[in-house]
């Protein structure tokens, strides 16, 4: 049998990334030991420090060295120090749009242990994934600015959705939706206002359900959404919806499944190469201090290993994350865990080291 072997782009970036991530590639190391897989780590410093010595964001060969890895593993890209939207579009959405990665893939799930701000619900109540749509609406940059910095000036910013673009999001979310028990898609948007955009989305929606009829679909207001993901989150199961409405509702989803430092996410592009992330952001205010949380660094390298199909492996992460969850942890807030960042990190990885499995019984 040949041994698989996994080829991964390493993007730290800027204030908290880097830590978390050593986190996340210490229970990559941990299991490819475990369970059998070969790893190599490509390292590329991208981020704030990079643009301002060189005042490039992401050069073209950095690019073509990275899109020839069988994965990214990205920590945070942004800075207070230089404007907004810099690096971001700079790095972080190029990669996402050049890479074709046109879902993000993002779980909301409360694990048991961790406080969630809504009272009296469970971890049999958060249970849901949101499929954003990652390459077009307003996250398109169609529009400009005319008469800039004059009392004439205009500003236009215009969303893109094209049928190829929504069909397959859409498609892959069907796809998603029948891997999980419940079976049910919610399309998200707002199609009494937004009537061109959702237009074109539902009428999507509608035609691929036809090839689905062992799921159940609905549709909802994003505004009705986000009141409805706090008073009765347990009604969703897998949500899809345009890339800016994803991008605010997952957000909120992050802090009912009890916060930024918990919450992962997959740029994926089901034919290419995908990107993984924690979706907490630099969080320059806890930079450097040891104490930021790495879970959903650590959760984002579970969603690398489900992508890559590495499914063992991956099963033992989640397992490890809810252990050390549940009983080790006081708190999953920057600071209040009991123990800092990389202890953490320990802390899963003793867990994979101490697990049996199949394969480390019989690889001795
Ligand atoms: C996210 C982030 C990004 C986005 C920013 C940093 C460009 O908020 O991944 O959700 O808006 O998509
Ligand atoms: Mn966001």
């Amino acid at each position: 049998m040949t041994q698989r072997k996994y080829d991964i782009a390493v993007i730290p970036g800027d204030g908290t990334g880097p830590e978390v991530v050593a986190e996340g590639l210490k229970a990559l190391g941990a299991l490819s030991k475990k369970i059998g897989f070969k790893l190599a780590f490509h390292n590329y410093d991208l981020g704030a420090e990079q643009y301002k010595k060189t005042g490039e964001t992401l050069p073209d060969t950095v690019f073509e060295s990275i899109r020839t890895r069988d994965a990214i593993y990205l920590g945070a890209i942004g800075d207070p120090g230089v404007a907004p939207g810099i690096l971001e579009k700079g790095i972080l959405l190029r990669l996402r749009f050049e890479l074709d990665q046109y879902i993000n893939l993002r779980p909301v799930r409360l694990y048991p242990g961790v406080h969630t701000p809504i009272k009296d619900k469970r971890p049999e109540d958060i249970d849901f994934v949101v499929i954003r749509e990652n390459t077009e609406g307003l996250y398109a940059g169609a529009g400009g600015i005319l008469r800039r910095g004059t009392a004439h000036e205009v500003a236009v910013q215009e969303s893109i959705s094209t049928r190829k673009g929504v069909e397959r999001c859409v498609r892959y979310a069907f796809e998603t939706c029948r891997g999980r028990n419940r079976k049910k898609l919610t399309l998200c948007g707002k199609t009494n206002v937004l009537t061109y955009t959702f237009d074109l989305w539902e009428r999507a929606f509608k035609e691929v359900a036809e090839q689905y009829p062992d799921i159940e679909t609905n549709y909802v207001h994003v505004d009705a959404l986000c009141m409805w993901m706090i008073k009765n989150p347990e009604w969703f199961d897998v949500i899809v919806t345009e890339n800016m409405f994803g991008d605010i509702i997952t957000d909120l989803g992050a802090m009912i499944q009890g916060g930024m430092g918990v919450a992962a996410g997959a740029n994926i592009n089901p034919e290419g190469i995908s990107m993984f992330e924690p979706i907490g952001g630099s969080a320059p205010k806890y930079a450097g201090q040891n104490i930021i949380n790495p879970i959903g660094a650590i959760s984002a390298v579970q969603l690398m290993l489900e992508t890559l199909g590495e499914t063992e492996a991956a099963h033992l992460l989640e397992t490890a994350v809810m252990k050390v969850l549940k009983d080790d942890l006081k708190g999953v807030g920057a600071g209040e865990m009991g123990y800092s960042t990389s202890e953490v990190g320990d802390l899963i990885v003793e867990f994979i080291e101490s697990a049996s499995t199949k394969q480390g019984e019989t690889e001795q």
